[in-house]
């Protein structure tokens, strides 16, 4: 698998063993863990690494992305499937190298993983829950056709500090 964005040198494809270096190097960053939710260790290890690829590997029916820019690794997005009663819905959750920051990435990424879910994935509901001290990914998700739909007051507790977060949403239908 292999997606387009409309960034000509970013594309999203499938992860493997060989992006396990980059992986470790990028994502032991503390401004990028402090603003994942938990599930995104740190510090991140080899084994981190290591599992993730795994786990990335044999999701379905979630996807989860490499972003690859100009042929390196720039991280990753991907979308959880609910399940049950809420199989219609997926959690849309990405992250760059912070060397990749404020170059339009994510915003790529975001819409061509958009554009897939609705070209081949059963979900009608994506939703993002972004931390409140995090503009721009809120940015990120409103230039990708989201919109702010509630706040979960201090539903966060990360980084030593109770936070609120913001849940931005996209309803296929509604576009
Ligand atoms: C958040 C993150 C994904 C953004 O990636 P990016 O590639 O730098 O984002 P883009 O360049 O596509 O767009 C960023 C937008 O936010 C805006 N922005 C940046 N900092 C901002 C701030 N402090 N306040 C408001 N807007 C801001 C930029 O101006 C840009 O908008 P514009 O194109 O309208 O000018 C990246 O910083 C990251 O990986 N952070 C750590 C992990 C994370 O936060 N993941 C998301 C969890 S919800």
């Amino acid at each position: 698998m292999r997606i387009p964005t409309t960034l000509g040198s970013a594309v999203l494809r499938l992860w493997n063993a060989k992006d396990k270096r980059e992986l470790v190097i990028q994502g032991n960053d503390r401004a990028v863990w402090r603003n994942l939710l938990s599930g995104f260790p740190h510090p991140y290890t080899e084994d981190d690494a290591a599992s993730w690829v795994d786990f990335a590997s044999n999701c379905y029916p979630s996807i989860h992305l490499c972003i690859e820019v100009n042929g390196a690794v720039a991280d990753g997005i991907g979308i959880i499937a609910g399940t049950g009663t809420e199989q219609k819905t997926g959690q849309l959750g990405y992250w760059l190298g912070r060397a990749y920051w404020g170059q339009g990435v994510a915003t790529a990424a975001a819409q061509a993983m958009v554009a897939h879910a609705d070209r081949s994935l059963p979900v009608v509901r994506l939703q993002a829950p972004v931390l409140a001290w995090n503009p721009a990914s809120m940015r990120v998700l409103e230039k990708a056709g989201f919109y702010r739909e509630s706040v979960l007051r201090k539903s966060v507790f990360k980084d030593g500090e109770l936070i609120d977060s913001v849940m931005y949403v996209r309803v296929r239908d509604d576009t």
